[in-house]
């Protein structure tokens, strides 16, 4: 399990949070302008996209959403279920989790701008690699019991 949020990082994020979500399609729409700056990360949303027939936004909506209740992770363990079991049939793998970090982080900032200073964004760093550890190990384990 990771290292909990400290009670400082959450209050940061909710009281940030609020004009993240009222940003949150310009945000959105901003990472994926950077994250899919990326070939290899462009073509597994492309792939996953003419599946499901949908736009991945979820993805940076769940973030938001997910920092949000991070100090009571356990109503989130369904929504992490379904998340990691799409992130294992479209081939997500720990280090893609770093392109997503890149281009979301410096997407708030890009939409956000003198709005929040480099403390928010640290909080909201931190609040990404949280989620982004409790994915990467419910992922790792259902890699190795489909293998
Ligand atoms: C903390 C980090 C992340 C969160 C919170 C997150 C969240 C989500 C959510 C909520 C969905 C939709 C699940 C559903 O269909 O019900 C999703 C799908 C997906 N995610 Fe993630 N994700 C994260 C990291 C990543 C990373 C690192 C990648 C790889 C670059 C990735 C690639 C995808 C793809 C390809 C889909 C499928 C999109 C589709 O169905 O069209 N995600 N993610």
């Amino acid at each position: 399990m990771s290292k909990p949020l400290s009670p400082e990082t959450i209050a940061i994020i909710k009281s940030t949070a609020p004009a993240l979500r009222q940003h949150g399609l310009a945000i959105t729409t901003r990472m994926y302008e950077r994250l899919f700056v990326d070939p290899e990360i462009k073509a597994m949303f492309d792939e996953a996209a003419q599946k499901s027939g949908e736009q991945p936004k979820r993805l940076a909506e769940a973030i938001l959403a997910f920092a949000e209740n991070a100090d009571r992770l356990g109503a989130l363990t369904p929504a992490i279920e379904r998340m990691a079991a799409r992130h294992v049939e479209t081939g997500v793998r720990p280090e893609h989790y770093p392109a997503v970090a890149n281009a979301l982080l410096p997407a708030i900032k890009d939409v956000l701008g003198d709005a929040i200073d480099d403390g928010v964004l640290d909080a909201w760093g931190e609040a990404y690699w949280f989620l982004a550890d409790v994915l990467k190990a419910r992922e790792a384990t259902l890699y190795t019991q489909a293998a």
